[in-house]
């Protein structure tokens, strides 16, 4: 009879083995015709497909976190690498490399820590004593310019589609009180945009009417929400490799008099025992 031979790989999400490539089933002449960006990040990276003012949102997010200038560490090590004379991948991926827990990286953590911590009724003032005793920072929360006085306009900006658009705003709600708290103890403790995108994110999930808030949890663990911030920061490095190809900036050298040389003595050399 017939021998069934086992494959190497599974894949669920896409087909391109028959005349045109689907996506979850659906090809992409429909996806063409009446669909979006957002809806084929539903497709592809949560294998449903979203209401749309849930894609939307996604949308939204991709636009907001495009770019946040030339000095924030990312960008800065995009164009660092531009001016080396790298190409567009390496100085894209020189600048995705710093995306980690204090930038852009922050975002699955947060949307984790505050749906868990909203869901279980935890006091905010509770759920950071007790990351303070565990000697962690609060994901989602700090800025290095942003202020209670400037506070960040793409937080507020998110956050009012939210209130238009969203059946549930818990997580977000909740994240905003631990903000209220955190701003008691320094002023730039603010709700950042990784907080934001990560506990409305979190809303959305828990909004769509498919997830239980345990499958929401189960969607969050998978770590996809940092790929959310990273996709929409490429369009910024991307941008920035250009901007210095184009102008045909020199290699970058940073100046001395910004650098505090501050050798200790030189060392003897240490006796063999
Ligand atoms: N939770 C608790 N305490 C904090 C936090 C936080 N999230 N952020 C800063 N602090 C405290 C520090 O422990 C420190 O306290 P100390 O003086 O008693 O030691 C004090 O604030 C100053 O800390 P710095 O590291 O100097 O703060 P800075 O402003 O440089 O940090 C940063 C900014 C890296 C964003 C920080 O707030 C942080 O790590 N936040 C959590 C991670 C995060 O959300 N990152 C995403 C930022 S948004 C983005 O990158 C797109
Ligand atoms: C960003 O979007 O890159 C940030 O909020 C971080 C920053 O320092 O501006």
């Amino acid at each position: 009879g017939e021998v069934r031979k086992t494959t190497n790989v599974v894949c669920t999400i896409s087909n391109d083995t028959g005349e045109e490539p689907t996506y979850v089933r659906v090809p992409i002449s429909e996806i063409m015709s009446d669909h979006t960006i957002g809806d084929v990040i539903s497709l592809l990276w949560f294998k449903t497909l979203f209401p749309k003012w849930a894609t939307k949102f996604i949308e939204l997010v991709l636009v907001t976190a495009a770019d946040h200038g030339p000095c924030v560490s990312g960008a800065h090590n995009t164009i660092v690498a531009a001016r080396a004379g790298k190409d567009l991948i390496s100085s894209l991926c020189s600048g995705l490399l710093t995306i980690g827990p204090r930038f852009g990286g922050a975002v699955d953590a947060a949307a984790i820590n505050f749906k868990t911590a909203s869901d279980n009724h935890i006091p905010p003032d509770e759920f950071v004593e007790s990351l303070k005793k565990k000697g962690q920072r609060v994901e989602g929360i700090g800025h290095r310019i942003k202020t209670a006085e400037n506070r960040d306009k793409r937080v507020e900006l998110l956050a009012n589609y939210a209130k238009e658009h969203f059946p549930r705003m818990d997580t977000f709600n909740y994240a905003k009180k631990v903000e209220a708290y955190t701003l008691q103890k320094a002023n730039n403790l603010v709700l950042n945009i990784d907080g934001a995108i990560g506990s409305l994110f979190a809303d959305m999930l828990g909004g769509v009417g498919k997830y239980t808030d345990s499958e929401v949890m189960e969607v969050l663990e998978l770590g996809g929400l940092n790929g959310l911030f990273t996709l929409s920061r490429s369009i910024g490095f991307i941008g920035h490799a250009l901007d210095q190809k184009r102008m045909k900036q020199p290699l970058y050298r940073h100046p001395w008099d910004d650098v505090l040389y501050a050798e200790p003595e030189r060392p003897s050399r240490l006796v063999d025992n």
